[in-house]
Formats: structure tokens, C-alpha cells, sequence
């Protein structure tokens, strides 16, 4: 169905309760949002308004080129002249599109954003006269016999999102959390087609490199007696609510730590053209084995995919890439792993790099550069050797390896050393 047709099947606000109705907007061609994001339902911005007996709150916008609909919907349901809230949960201009359009129309409407919003405020958009309150988790705002409060859950996935608990409709109106892209004008989760892959790609992609996060939110929302999640893309789950924070929960927690227990696990990456790096990496790979309270594992790239490695990755406590320099660069499958580590948490890691070369071997400073830049701990520095490892370089690689496992368990951990 295209877009034309969704507005016109549905033209109107659609009911939550007596008190609450969706009031956003279905984007059902969309394909790729953000660049990063593939969606092969499309998408809506959900927005919602909730009547009080003293006044109307409207919950986030829509994306500009949707407002349209949005305003459609609302005036379907209110006058702009009863509009005294409006709250944002989340600043991101697919959320905050019609605001300015709305603040024009209902003028006397204040504004509620988080405490973390007020430095995007006027840069996102452009505007430095809107009046504004920033809120905080246990901050509420009453409607006469409807009350707003709001749980600051920063970095889900932005620095200023939060949540909204409407507590006489037990309805969290919780932003992007516990949203995904799919379109279906059915709106309810016990209506709309299956969207179990949505869902999941939308955190592995938004929610995941925030997964410490994700626990302090869970902590917030999961005492709540949800009756109603209503997030800002995607399905209203009002079908067993609470089956999804406890599917965040199960998401967000590390699935290797209680197979290797206490020990710190390394990973050691590496792929090797004529043999030499590989030697490298099976030196460093047996010393650092031998560091107590150590799990070392080696993978060679050439014969693995990128997905798996980032999992691996993302519970790991230490990394490391040997790659050969080729045209005065790292090889390709180093690249594209490295490349692929914006969706999961690496601050804090330790992190090494090495490999042998034949002619200037740039390969190993410029993989530190990219650890550092994924903020990463490089606590010694990158080994090279020229060509083939003689026993005594094969002597410096154990070192290396051993060097890295003592920064894993806190030994050495501050002390630079240069293996080069
Ligand atoms: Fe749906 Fe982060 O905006």
C-alpha cells in the first residue's frame, strides 16, 4: 500500500483508551533509515495525545515531510487551543519534525523535554525562543485527573531520550525504546504482522552499543504495571507489555561470561598473506594463553564472517588485530571488522595490534589509531617485524602476548611499553 493510501485508509487519531489516541504517522516506503538502517516494512512516528481534565499533553511529532497527517489526526481528537503539554522524549528531527509547526499553532503550549535536551534544543531546531521546562526521572506534570511523570533513560539511543509513565492508563510512552521499523496500520502488537526480526534488528542496531544503558532504563521501567508500552516507531504493545523490557533485558545480557567465569577473555584476531603474520599471532596467542586468569582464543579472518566476530567481540576484555601491510595499509578483512564495531560497546577494552611487513609496515599504527578511536585501552605498543620472524623476534611476540595478558588482569596495565 503506499503512503497516500495508508493517510486516506486511516485518516483519523485511533484510539488507546477513552483518555489516549495515536496520533503519529505511517511511512510505508521507507527503505533505509538514518543510512544504517534497512527496513523492509517500512516505518511510522508515533505520536500521541492524552486528554486530562485540565488540559491536553501531545507526546512527541512526526517527521516533517508527515505533518500533514499528524495534524489531521490531532484535530481529529482536540482544538490546538487545549494543548497546554507538549513532551519530548526524544529531540531526533523524526520525532521533533512538526514541532514547529505545532508550537506556531498551539503558541501557549509548554514545552517538557529531558534535562540532557537543553543542549540540543537550539541546535536542532534553530529555534532559541521556545519555552521550556527539563524534566527529570521522578519530575511529573498533572492534567487535572491524568498525571505525566518522566525516567530520564539516557542513551537510548541518544543523550536527552526519556521516557513518559502515564500512571492512571498504566501507558509508558518510552520513544524509540522497545520500538523497531514496520509499518502496519494495524498499529497494536495483537494486530500487526510479525515483526520479531524488526524488533530485534532495531536493537542490535540502536540500542545495542548502549547496554549498561539498557539496565539502568530496565531498572526504571520494569516495577511499572505496564499495561500499554507506546513507543515511537513501530507496533503499540499492549499484548503482554512486559514480554518486551524482559526481551531487552535478555538481549542486553552477555551470553559467554558464566562459560569462561571469572577468567578475562582475549580475542586475537589476524590474517597473514605468506604465513609470517600467522606465526606472530600463534607466539602471542601462546604466551598470553599462559597468563593465569587469561582465556585466549585465535581466529584466523580468513575463515570467518563478520557477525559472529562482533558478538565475540562485544563480550570480550581484550583484542587483538595482526594484519601484514600491503600498499602501505591493513588488509581488508581487518578493515571491515573494524569497521563493523559502531553497534556494540568497546570503550575501555584493551586493545593490540601487530603484524609483519616488507617494506614500511603502516598496517599495525594505522589499526592502533582505529583502537584508540573506538576508545579503546592500547597499553603496549604495536609489534612489527620485518618479513619473517627470526627466534628472537618469535621471543619478542611471547613477550607481547604476555605484556597483554598482564594488562588484562591489571598487572602492567598503565605502563606503555614500546615492542617495536
Ligand atoms: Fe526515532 Fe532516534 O529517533
Amino acid at each position: 500500500m503506499t503512503r497516500s493510501a495508508y493517510a486516506a485508509a486511516q485518516p483519523d487519531a485511533v484510539a488507546l483508551s477513552e483518555r489516549v489516541h495515536w496520533i503519529g504517522a505511517l511511512d510505508p516506503t521507507l527503505r533505509t533509515f538514518d543510512i544504517i538502517l534497512k527496513t523492509a516494512n517500512g516505518t511510522s512516528y508515533n505520536a500521541y495525545l492524552v486528554r486530562g481534565s485540565d488540559g491536553v499533553a501531545v507526546i512527541d511529532t512526526v517527521k516533517e515531510a508527515f505533518a500533514g497527517e499528524f495534524f489531521t489526526r490531532l484535530e481529529s481528537v482536540a482544538d490546538y487551543s487545549e494543548i497546554r503539554y507538549i513532551v519530548l522524549n526524544h529531540l531526533e528531527p523524526d520525532h521533533t519534525g512538526a514541532l514547529p509547526e505545532l508550537m506556531r499553532r498551539a503558541p501557549q503550549a509548554h514545552l517538557y523535554i529531558s534535562v540532557r535536551a537543553q543542549a540540543m534544543l537550539k541546535a536542532l531546531l534553530k529555534h532559541d525562543q521556545y519555552e521550556y521546562t527539563a524534566v527529570n526521572t521522578g519530575d511529573s506534570i498533572s492534567l487535572g485527573d491524568r498525571t505525566l511523570s518522566f525516567l530520564n533513560t539516557p542513551y537510548l539511543h541518544w543523550p536527552d531520550t526519556q521516557c513518559t509513565w502515564l500512571e492512571e492508563e498504566q501507558t509508558l510512552f518510552s520513544g524509540d525504546v522497545f520500538g523497531c521499523h514496520y509499518c502496519d496500520a494495524r498499529l497494536f502488537n495483537d494486530r500487526v504482522g510479525d515483526f520479531r526480526f524488526s524488533f530485534e534488528y532495531y536493537y542490535a542496531h540502536i540500542m545495542r552499543p548502549f547496554r549498561e544503558y539498557v539496565f539502568k532504563a530496565l531498572a526504571l521501567i520494569e516495577p511499572l504495571a505496564l499495561k500499554t508500552i507506546a513507543p515511537s516507531h513501530g507496533p503499540i504493545l499492549r499484548d503482554q507489555p512486559a514480554q518486551y523490557p524482559a526481551h531487552y533485558r535478555r538481549l542486553a545480557t552477555p551470553a559467554l561470561s558464566s562459560e569462561i567465569g571469572g577468567e578475562k577473555s582475549l580475542l586475537i584476531f589476524y590474517i597473514s598473506s605468506y604465513g609470517n603474520t600467522a606465526r606472530m599471532a600463534e607466539a602471542i596467542y601462546g604466551s598470553a594463553s599462559e597468563v593465569e586468569g587469561v582465556r585466549a582464543s585465535l581466529y584466523d579472518l580468513e575463515g570467518g564472517e563478520i557477525a559472529p566476530f562482533v558478538d565475540l567481540i562485544e563480550e570480550a576484555d581484550g583484542i587483538m588485530f595482526g594484519t601484514p601491510t600491503i600498499n602501505g595499509d591493513a588488509v581488508k578483512p581487518v578493515w571491515d571488522l573494524l569497521s563493523s564495531l559502531a553497534v556494540v560497546h568497546t570503550r575501555g577494552k584493551i586493545a593490540a595490534a601487530f603484524g609483519s611487513f616488507g617494506w614500511s609496515g603502516e598496517a599495525v599504527r594505522m589499526v592502533e589509531d582505529r583502537l584508540k578511536g573506538l576508545k579503546m585501552e592500547v597499553p603496549v605498543a604495536g609489534l612489527r617485524i620485518k618479513l619473517i620472524p627470526s627466534d628472537e623476534e618469535l621471543d619478542a611476540c611471547r613477550g607481547f602476548g604476555t605484556a597483554i595478558g598482564r594488562a588484562l588482569i591489571g598487572e602492567d596495565e598503565q605502563t606503555v611499553v614500546d615492542m617495536a
